[in-house]
């Protein structure tokens, strides 16, 4: 069977982070309870002038150097925090990025889960060759409400990956274990701005959903736990992460897993997750990519399992190898740069910028200029959102 995956990935996070010792210290709360309870360290914060689609365009313009982007025909947007009803988030990335006109566009959407969705529905077309090159990007901001107790596990980002046959980071093995059920563990209704959540609720269906969904995987495909050499989760919070992957030891019939089988499996999956937060349906992928990036041994020809879990819900687990000579298809120095020239917010500002509103009623708003990068959202204006590339 002719190989499919990912050829490229790259992803983007703003240039601003709070670090929730600074949280901890303004709402009254041992910071442990952040560092250790979570496992979490900063997280990213959003400026006015960016949102999905200044990131997104951003992350896409990465992998867009490595690739010819005439070859691009098909552009799949996940996205939870869409801007529009109507129109996709992907149209506007598709100018912003100047891809070709003959390209189908569409946003994808089950919470967290949508960037896998976009893998599985992308893979077919390439094997069967209706498609050429398929442009994913994952790209959202989570966003709780002030003072609750989602507040600490907010963040976001973007992460694109082009899709081809014969790719040369990562092939994708074509048994999975899905499923959906119909909760409310997390939601956000079409008038509100922050998501309402059942936090324990949810992490209760994350981890049933990982046994059922390995369950059904190592049935189809006969691997078990010992034929994966690393493992990747979604990552609400890392501490979870932990959780769900010590469940699975269990399920296994594995004793508990020290802290050095632990770092092993899942450490370098974590990595970049801790210093940015969660950002929905990017962070699966940004987990992959924090992997690739941060392990020292050679991963070539190792197998990694996926789990993505999306609220509401869906969940699935995959896997895929890894391919000879990835590491020269990482963009490892860019993405270590963007972290570490990031600046850190006091709560303050990172209140303004969070309490930072939008004009509803047509009338024009220029957005202050408050990030170096490449797009940005420069105003709104008639319900019109208003982008410029530097
Ligand atoms: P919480 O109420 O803030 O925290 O909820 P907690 O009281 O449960 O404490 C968390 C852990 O910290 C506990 O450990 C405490 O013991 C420990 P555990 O019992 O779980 O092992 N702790 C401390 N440790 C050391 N020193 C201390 C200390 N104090 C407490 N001083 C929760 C945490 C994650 C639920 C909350 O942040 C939340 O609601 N977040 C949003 C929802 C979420 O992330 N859910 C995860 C699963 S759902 C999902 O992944 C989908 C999602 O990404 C959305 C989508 O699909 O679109 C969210």
């Amino acid at each position: 069977m002719v190989k499919v995956g990912i050829d490229l990935i790259s992803f983007y996070t703003p240039s601003y982070f709070l670090d929730l010792e600074q949280l901890a210290r303004v709402r009254g709360i041992d910071p442990n309870k952040f560092r250790v309870g979570l496992g979490q360290e900063k997280m990213a914060v959003i400026p006015p002038d960016e949102d999905i689609i200044t990131m997104a365009a951003d992350a896409g313009a990465r992998v867009l150097q490595k690739t010819d982007a005439a070859d691009i025909d098909l552009l799949l947007f996940a996205t939870e925090s869409a801007v529009d009803q109507s129109k996709a988030a992907g149209v506007y990335v598709h100018r912003l990025l100047n891809l070709p006109s003959r390209c189908r566009v569409v946003e994808l959407k089950q919470a967290c889960y949508g960037a896998t969705a976009g893998i599985q529905l992308a893979l077919p077309m390439l094997r069967e060759g209706s498609a050429k090159k398929i442009l994913i990007i994952a790209a959202d901001i989570a966003r709780y409400g002030l003072k609750t107790s989602g507040e600490s596990s907010q963040g976001g980002g973007a992460v694109a990956m082009v899709l081809t046959r014969n790719p040369r980071i990562l092939s994708i093995e074509p048994e999975s274990g899905f499923h959906t059920e119909d909760v409310m563990d997390f939601w956000r209704p079409n008038y509100r701005e922050e998501a309402i959540v059942d936090g324990k609720y949810s992490c209760e269906l994350y981890l049933r959903l990982v046994q059922k969904t390995w369950e059904q995987y190592t049935v189809l495909s006969a691997r078990t736990f010992s034929d994966h050499a690393r493992f990747c989760y979604h990552v609400p919070v890392p501490k979870l992460v932990e959780k769900a992957h010590q469940c699975l030891a269990k399920l296994n019939g594995l004793p508990k897993l020290s802290s050095a089988e632990i770092e092993t499996q899942l450490g370098a999956s974590l990595q970049y997750g801790r210093q940015i937060g969660n950002c929905y349906t990017a962070a699966l992928y940004l987990g992959f990519v924090s992997l690739l990036e941060n392990t020292a041994v050679d991963l070539s020809q190792q197998r990694i399992g996926f789990y993505s879990y999306g609220s509401g819900c869906i969940a699935e687990f995959f896997s895929g190898v890894v391919e000879e000579n990835y590491r020269d298809m990482l963009d490892t120095f860019y993405h270590q740069k963007l972290l570490d020239s990031r600046q850190a917010l006091t709560p303050e500002e990172y209140e303004r910028f969070y309490k930072f509103s939008y004009p509803t009623d047509g009338s024009l708003k220029n957005i202050p200029e408050c990030q170096p990068g490449r797009y940005r959202l420069t105003a709104i204006q008639q319900h019109k959102r208003i982008y410029t590339t530097a």
